[in-house]
């Protein structure tokens, strides 16, 4: 029985304050993995790629995420690259439904213009990286069992969509769909 639901999806889609959004309603736990790294890294995430580099980042990313695919009632909100790693999505769907949340180029760039906690987006041109990195990886967030457009919806809004495709997931009203919108 998968009890889990993993929040996968680029930056800026919205996947902390949805994740925080679905725990409060649900029964969950919530975990944010980047926030687990910091803590357990005692380093901010820029500070980790710089001093230690992205291979040290990703290996830790990935053994939490081994930890955490052990446990179940969890929200899980994975970093943007999480999923680039099959053995990451292969440990998430275990017990997890896997929800991506997706918004357009645009909408991404207004949402982490002021933040300054993403070195992979630490370039002149935003924008441009945004859409290149969205090209990338959009084969590799296909795994998602179910996928939102965030663009227009408020954090409310989604959270109550995951909370339905959950509930009827779980009543087996899902159970034969391949969930992809
Ligand atoms: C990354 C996304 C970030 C964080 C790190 C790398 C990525 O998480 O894990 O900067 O590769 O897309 P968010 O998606 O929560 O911003």
């Amino acid at each position: 029985m998968k009890n889990n639901i993993v929040l996968i999806g680029f930056m800026g889609t919205g996947k902390s304050s949805v994740g925080r959004y679905v725990a409060k309603k649900s029964a969950g736990k919530f975990i944010e993995l980047d926030n687990e790294i910091v803590q357990r890294a005692g380093m901010s995430i820029p500070a980790i790629f710089a001093e230690k580099g992205e291979p040290f980042f990703r290996a830790m990313e990935a053994s939490l995420i081994a930890e955490y695919s052990e446990q179940e009632d969890l929200i899980i909100s994975t970093g943007g690259g999480a999923v680039l790693n099959p053995l990451n999505v292969e440990n998430l769907q275990k017990k997890g439904l896997l929800i991506c949340l997706t918004a357009n180029p645009e909408i991404i760039l207004d949402r982490v213009e002021k933040d300054n906690n993403r070195p992979l987006l630490a370039v002149e041109d935003r924008l441009g990286k945004i859409r290149e990195l969205l090209a990338q990886r959009a084969p590799f967030y296909q795994v998602a069992d179910y996928t939102i457009d965030t663009s227009e919806l408020t954090v409310e809004e989604i959270g109550e969509h995951i909370l339905g495709y959950s509930r009827g997931w779980a009543d087996g009203k899902n159970a034969n769909c391949s969930g992809r919108k």
